[in-house]
């Protein structure tokens, strides 16, 4: 092992792309590094250890990767030393291996999803033999706890429950790069959480990329509803959040604990992307446009301020007009917060690269310019729909442009922006909101 001596005055850069299971990577990354000595650098050019934690869901994720590691050739030229480290879901892919070692051969450490863990020996490899090490796992094998963590935020933090994801939307490459669904056990995230507690965290988030089938095909009979229940009853922890849910695995169970659980956050995240049926078929998400619009009803029936954020696919192939005119009557119905929107690309190795009638770039765009303004003139209406009323901001910290203003989320996760000294981060505070805009709310503290 690594002497943690040695690395003094040593320093890391680490660039994510993608989601928030990708950031939540990353802190763990950086929590390794901090354990061998290094420290943080916010110069990607300058660090001694450059990694590239790299996303292969997001629009455009090859491009931006490839440009992002070019940069860092000429600094592989001027300082040799360096270590160029690239990770994430796009190393779980052939096809950018194949491109690293041909095209990239001064890349020092790849590695996968698999084994994060594992990136303290790999990098003892590499700066110990000076050797090129590629190591990728397949398979998630068995789930490592206790690794450490360096979190962005002391008052929120973000917890895994599970891993991969068995739901093969046709799109979609994550099953393939993160492998099949694992549920770490109950008392383990019990545990962690209340040791985020103790360290003063608030918040918490947790993560997977279907929550709803927490437990499935596990050792433990604990189901994710059961989850919230346990983790709503500790003590420090005030918010819990989760992302992200599958529609089709949504229980009753889980929408009664809304009611139940008082830390549990009036906010779903509940992608549905697309508003046809026969497109929804297609995609291989097993539920229809009124198996949604119903479970939104239920939703709200039971929580009715719940804000409610999606994910929407636009010009998945054979995408008609018709099909696209049912997704705007969807968006219509339930009336997201917000949304994601996405234009539909090509996942290498997916089913629905072999997809015919994939859908003209120019019509792609013009049903993307049309939905994306719709989903904003609704969320402009929800958030006016805020001014006048007081509510809980958990205060995140000042902004980068203006040191006065704080900003922070109320439960429902909508962000907002409010004067008052930097001493509130990580309090709950009271704000009247004075102006509801597209993306935001603007308040004052309330006395
Ligand atoms: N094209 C466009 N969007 C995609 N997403 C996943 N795969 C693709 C793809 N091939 C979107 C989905 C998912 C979000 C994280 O990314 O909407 O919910
Ligand atoms: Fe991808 Fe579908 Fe799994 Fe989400 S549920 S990660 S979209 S396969």
């Amino acid at each position: 092992m690594m002497d943690k001596r040695s690395n003094l005055n040593k320093s890391y850069n680490i660039t994510t792309f993608g989601c928030q299971m990708n950031e939540h990577d990353s802190e763990t990354l950086a929590g390794m590094l901090e354990e061998l000595g290094y420290i943080e650098n916010a110069n990607r050019r300058e660090a001694d250890v450059a990694i590239i934690n790299t996303c292969s869901v997001r629009e455009n994720a090859d491009k931006r990767f490839f440009g992002t590691l070019g940069q860092l050739k000429k600094v592989k030229e001027e300082r040799p030393e360096t270590v160029v480290a690239v990770c994430g879901c796009m190393m779980q892919q052939q096809h950018i291996i194949d491109t690293l070692k041909a095209k990239y051969p001064w890349v020092d450490l790849v590695f996968g999803t698999h084994n994060i863990h594992q990136f303290p020996s790999l990098l003892n490899n590499v700066l110990n033999e000076r050797n090129k090490v590629v190591d990728v796992w397949d398979n998630g094998g068995d789930i490592i706890e206790g690794l450490p963590a360096k979190r962005m935020y002391p008052f929120k933090a973000y917890v895994n429950i599970m891993y991969g994801c068995n739901n093969f939307c046709t799109y979609c490459i994550v099953p393939y790069t993160r492998g099949r669904e694992r549920s770490r056990h109950p008392g383990e995230i019990v545990n962690e959480v209340k040791a985020l507690a103790a360290s003063g965290v608030k918040e918490i988030t947790l993560l997977g990329q279907n929550v709803n089938s927490y437990g499935k095909g596990s050792n433990f009979t604990q189901d994710f509803a059961d989850l919230i229940y346990m983790l709503n009853d500790i003590d420090g922890i005030e918010r819990i959040r989760f992302m992200t849910s599958h529609p089709k695995d949504l229980s009753n169970k889980l929408i009664h604990a809304f009611q139940k659980c008082d830390k549990l956050c009036n906010s779903i995240h509940l992608p549905v992307q697309s508003g046809s049926t026969e497109i929804l078929t297609r995609m291989n998400r097993k539920y229809s446009k009124e198996d949604y619009l119903q479970l939104i009803e239920k939703l709200r029936d039971v929580i009715p301020d719940i804000a409610i954020t999606t994910d929407i696919i636009v010009g998945f192939p054979g995408e008609s007009d018709e099909d696209f005119n049912e997704t705007m009557d969807l968006v219509e119905k339930v009336r997201f917060d917000s949304a994601f929107t996405f234009l539909y690309s090509i996942r290498k190795g997916t089913p629905a690269e072999k997809y015919k009638d994939q859908v003209p770039e120019s019509i792609k765009h013009q049903r993307f310019d049309r939905l994306v303004d719709r989903l904003n003139e609704i969320s402009q209406e929800i958030n006016k729909s805020y001014e006048g009323n007081i509510v809980l901001v958990l205060a995140e910290g000042s902004s980068k442009t203006n040191t006065k203003m704080i900003s922070g989320r109320t439960v429902t996760g909508k962000l907002v922006n409010f004067k008052g000294p930097a001493e509130l981060t990580g309090k709950l505070v009271p704000i009247r909101i004075t102006e509801g805009k597209t993306f935001s709310l603007n308040g004052d503290i309330e006395k």
